[in-house]
């Protein structure tokens, strides 16, 4: 059966974004695939080198995993730092990581950019931490958001160097992958083009209703279009894009006639899509609050998880030793 992993940072608060980019996929391929999703909280020190309650936000992530529909007695659910061997792998895989090449990565790129007091070793190689992730699983597809299609292609990269360097048919190439479509980027409400969770710009999961009022009252719009079919400024045509994927279809076409004939209120749209998103999240806020709380749930699940992540993860770990020529005496 094939094989899909993928894994978040505990930064934060999950948004819209990576509900809609990510974790509605896992939701969705845990009953059709072997399915192992993770908490990547290895990755979350490259930005967060000193987190005030690094265990609080692990804990935080698996509720909201758990909440949004992972079964852990289906899908493997695990924190990334409880297993070793990846840790392992990825130490290896930096011996045939280059150095320009990694340099050359859009998001690394991007780090230099916000983070210049702290271009670490660790985000010049967070690509190949997250090969080591997927590898070890031998997972082939890796359901993401469109902005982390750049490190799956250096990891069917690393996949396929592996096979090359030592002559094998080890790995196999992994690909981002989104249930039924292609990979989603869901914009802020603030006219840019991700929603995130430094930009300040998102819903959250755990958003109370009068909250997710009040932010999408305040997203970015314009004076309104002023001529028929007129083409839709940034923030607008995000408000249009997250209402395609919360609201119903018929709510859509209302508003885009409307805005097509220079009609539209976009008062009246906006509280719509907020109601549409407070009906959408309301469950599954209350479900993460109730989980958060339970925390001998919460050990059974991550000690279940681990059992199996480390199975799957030492079997490859043994092999890739044996491939690169390392023997016991
Ligand atoms: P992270 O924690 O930044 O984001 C988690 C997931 O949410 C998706 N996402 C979005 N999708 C659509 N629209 C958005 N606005 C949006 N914002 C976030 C991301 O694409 C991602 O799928 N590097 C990964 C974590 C990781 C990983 C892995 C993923 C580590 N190892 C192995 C897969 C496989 C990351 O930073 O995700």
């Amino acid at each position: 059966m094939e094989i899909v992993l993928s894994g978040i940072r505990p930064t934060g608060n999950l948004h819209l974004g990576n509900y809609f980019g990510a974790l509605q996929n896992f939701v969705k391929m845990q009953y059709e695939y072997k399915c192992y999703f993770f908490i990547a909280d290895l990755h979350s020190l490259t930005t967060h080198p000193t987190p005030a309650d690094l265990h609080g936000n692990v804990r935080t992530i698996l509720a909201e995993y758990l909440a949004c529909g992972i079964d852990p007695d289906v899908a493997t659910i695990f924190v990334q730092s409880d297993i070793p061997e990846i840790s392992e792998l990825y130490l290896l895989l930096n011996m045939n990581a280059y150095i320009g090449e990694l340099e050359r990565t859009t998001t690394f790129k991007e780090k230099i950019r916000t983070q210049p007091d702290n271009v670490n070793a660790g985000l010049l190689t967070y690509p190949v931490l997250q090969a080591a992730d997927i590898l070890i699983h031998k997972a082939t597809k890796v359901p993401v958001g469109k902005d982390q299609k750049p490190h799956l292609e250096i990891t069917a990269k690393y996949a396929r160097r592996f096979n090359q360097l030592y002559k094998v048919d080890y790995f196999p190439e992994p690909e981002a992958f989104n249930f039924g479509e292609n990979l989603v980027k869901v914009p802020g409400l603030d006219g840019s083009a991700k929603m995130g969770k430094s930009a300040g710009n998102g819903i959250y999961l755990v958003d109370e209703p009068k909250v997710i009022r009040k932010k999408v009252m305040s997203a970015v719009t314009d004076t309104g279009p002023t001529e028929p079919n007129q083409q839709m400024t940034d923030g607008v045509k995000n408000l249009f894009t997250i209402m395609t994927i919360v609201s119903a279809q018929d709510t859509v076409a209302h508003f885009k006639e409307k805005y097509n004939s220079c009609e539209i209120r976009y008062g009246d749209m906006k509280k719509q899509l907020a109601e549409d998103i407070v009906t959408y999240l309301t469950p599954i806020r209350e479900k993460i609050n109730d989980i958060y709380k339970d925390n001998d749930y919460l050990r059974k699940v991550v000690n279940m998880g681990s059992e199996k992540a480390r199975e799957s993860a030492s079997k490859t770990l043994r092999e890739v030793r044996e491939i690169i020529g390392f023997k016991p005496f």
